[in-house]
């Protein structure tokens, strides 16, 4: 097609006629060829294996691209070489009317559509690997194995992992990926810490991903929750609570806006100021009625600020404030043995099984590896009933104890509940204690609400075979620890394995 000059080579590969394009045309045309094949296989008969979708449809079309950057260096280098003293180069010379130039237009055009096609569809694919569920969740297996597990097993489990740490829109998918491209070198040098801190850096506001599904004007009136527990006593005695939480509304076309997703009304911000990276301490509490323009200040007495503090400080609050555990949820020993029991996974005839497998699970969570923490709990419960009659209860029950750990502990990467807070409640975690603890207060002393039936109302509780104490006006809560000392928090004692 072109005779930039007398001595023009003949046909292409006489320009890469040198070891850089050489090798340039054996990798672009090795890729190109695996990865036609391995397209029309996901065309025909799809593969769903995380693992594959990267290999053809980010790493072999960069060795496609790293082929052709090497033919062209090739090129430009023999160009080079057969360069004369004086010598001007030219731009290639296409005559239509010359028939063996038509036909390589013609080649050269057809080739270039098929190729063009060809990778519309590979970049949509390759769109859509990085979006899926696979490839976010299993393909840097061991780091993100705690967050994969504990999500399949979550009422989110069918909501795509980019829903929430992405949503919709350009800009955040390339920001995502450009961190993406961080932490895989991270993965790649081994360098990430464990566990992975929180809260995630950057997480997008959760008005623009969780509110694509709920959103706080569908929110109204009370729901009810069932929560049985079983004591760590010899009989493994049931405690079961029942309570209308409420939910409360937004809208103020269905009713009051009031209760507990008053927070999230659109008619108000409130804005705090945390005193740690995670979270957990919250000195200085801002109010603003958008509608009216007022301002409330709530501040603990003792370390909160007195003058309001910078801006860039301050974290306006929103869903994950409270739902930061809407699915990668870590149950506490107490919390999924209460759940095997109720369900007779573990059998509660068995005396005093409740504590010994808290027990082992509580030991186990400082196991170097899942096989040393399967371990222990098996020794553990097993050493407890060497003279127990029926002994396929006994194994029933470390198995079960050993499903609880390999979905909650994750020994390799430092991860379970103890380093995931969950604020939504206040038994394990300060969560709505945060603020709900009598010690933040306004200017004129008065304090964000603590009553226990601020939140809640307790309609029914049991323990053992007593009877149910219930009532629709709310009841005071009967604890099985005894009475509560006035001014100690629920976690200075429940730490997961109460
Ligand atoms: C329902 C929404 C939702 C879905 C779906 C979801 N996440 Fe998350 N993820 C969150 C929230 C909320 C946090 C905690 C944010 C915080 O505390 O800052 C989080 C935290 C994380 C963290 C930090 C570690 C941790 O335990 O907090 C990682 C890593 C992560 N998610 C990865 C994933 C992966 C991988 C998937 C898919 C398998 C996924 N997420 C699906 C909402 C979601
Ligand atoms: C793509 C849609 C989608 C997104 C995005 C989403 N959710 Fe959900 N969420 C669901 C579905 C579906 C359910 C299960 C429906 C049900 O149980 O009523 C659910 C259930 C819930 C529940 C009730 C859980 C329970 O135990 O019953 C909470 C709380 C929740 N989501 C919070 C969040 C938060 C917080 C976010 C943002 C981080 C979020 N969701 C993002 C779809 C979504
Ligand atoms: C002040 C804390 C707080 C904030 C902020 C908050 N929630 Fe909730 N949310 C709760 C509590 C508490 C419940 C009761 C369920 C429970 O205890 O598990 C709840 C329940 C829900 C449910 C289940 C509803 C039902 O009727 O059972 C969904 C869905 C939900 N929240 C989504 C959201 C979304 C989306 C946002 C952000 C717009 C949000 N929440 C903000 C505390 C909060
Ligand atoms: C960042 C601080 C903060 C956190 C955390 C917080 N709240 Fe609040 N909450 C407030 C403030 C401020 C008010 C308004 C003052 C008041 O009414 O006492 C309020 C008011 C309320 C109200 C009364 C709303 C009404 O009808 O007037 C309820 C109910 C409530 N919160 C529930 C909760 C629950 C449940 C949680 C935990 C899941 C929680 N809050 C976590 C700051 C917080
Ligand atoms: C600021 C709101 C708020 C206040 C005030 C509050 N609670 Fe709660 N409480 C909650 C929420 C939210 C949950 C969690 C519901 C859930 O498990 O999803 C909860 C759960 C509970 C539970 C059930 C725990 C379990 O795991 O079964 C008990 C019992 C309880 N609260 C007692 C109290 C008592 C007693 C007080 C008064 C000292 C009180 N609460 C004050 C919000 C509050
Ligand atoms: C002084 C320590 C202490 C404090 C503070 C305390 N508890 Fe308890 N709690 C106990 C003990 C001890 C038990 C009995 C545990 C057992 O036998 O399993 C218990 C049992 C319970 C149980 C049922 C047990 C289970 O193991 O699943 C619930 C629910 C409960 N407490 C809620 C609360 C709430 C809510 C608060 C805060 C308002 C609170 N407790 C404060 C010591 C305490």
């Amino acid at each position: 097609m072109s005779d930039f000059s007398p001595q023009s080579p003949k046909g292409p590969l006489s320009y890469a006629g040198n070891w850089l394009g050489l090798a340039g045309i054996i990798l672009a045309s090795c890729s190109l060829l695996t990865l036609l094949i391995l397209i029309g296989f996901d065309i025909f008969l799809g593969f769903n294996r995380p693992y594959l979708g990267v290999l053809v449809y980010i790493i072999l079309p960069g060795a496609v691209f790293v082929g052709l950057i090497l033919i062209f260096a090739g090129i430009l280098y023999q160009r080079r070489l057969q360069r004369k003293p004086g010598f001007k180069p030219r731009l290639p010379h296409i005559d239509l009317n010359n028939p063996r130039h038509r036909r390589n237009l013609i080649l050269t055009a057809c080739i270039g559509f098929v190729f063009l096609l060809f990778s519309a569809f590979g970049s949509y694919r390759a769109y859509q690997v990085t979006e899926s569920v696979a490839f976010c969740g299993l393909l840097c297996h061991q780091v993100m194995e705690p967050v994969h597990t504990t999500y399949l097993n979550s009422p989110h489990a069918r909501v795509a992992c980019t829903k929430c740490h992405i949503g919709p829109g350009a800009s955040w998918y390339v920001r995502a990926k450009i961190s993406g491209l961080r932490q895989v070198y991270a993965v790649l040098t081994d360098s990430y810490p464990r566990p992975i801190p929180v809260p995630v850096e950057n997480l997008r506001p959760a008005r623009e991903t969780c509110e694509q599904c709920h959103w706080p004007e569908k929110f109204y009136g009370s729901t009810e929750l069932l929560h049985r527990h079983y004591l760590s006593d010899t009989d493994n005695t049931p405690f079961e609570i029942r309570m209308m939480i409420k939910v409360g509304g937004a809208n103020p076309l269905h009713g009051p806006i009031g209760g507990i997703h008053w927070h999230m009304a659109v008619s108000n911000d409130i804005e705090y100021l945390p005193a740690d990276k995670s979270r957990q301490t919250i000195p200085w509490v801002k109010v603003t009625n958008r509608s009216t323009g007022k301002v409330t200040i709530y501040r603990t007495t003792d370390k909160g600020p007195l003058s309001a503090p910078e801006q860039k400080d301050v974290r306006l609050m929103d869903c994950i404030d409270c739902h930061n555990r809407p699915t990668h949820i870590f149950q506490s020993p107490s919390k999924a043995l209460n759940v095997a029991l109720w369900l007779n996974r573990v059998d509660a005839s068995i005396p005093s099984i409740k504590h010994h497998a808290t027990e082992a699970l509580m030991q186990s969570a400082g196991a170097e590896s899942r096989a040393e923490g399967l371990q222990q709990i098996a020794a553990h419960i097993a050493g407890r009933y060497p003279e127990y009659k029926e002994q396929t209860k006994i194994e029933q029950a470390i198995a079960e104890t050993q499903n609880i750990y390999r979905n909650n502990f994750f020994p390799e990467m430092k991860t379970n509940w103890q380093v995931r807070p969950d604020n939504i409640g206040h038994l394990n975690w300060p969560g709505c204690f945060r603020c709900h603890d009598g010690e933040h207060v306004n200017s004129t002393g008065q304090a964000i609400a603590t009553d226990c039936n601020a939140c809640h109302i307790i309609i029914s509780q049991a323990r053992g075979k007593e009877p149910a104490s219930s009532s629709l006006d709310g009841l005071p809560f009967a604890h099985p620890g005894g009475e509560i000392p006035p001014g100690i928090a629920c976690t200075f004692c429940h730490n997961g394995a109460l």
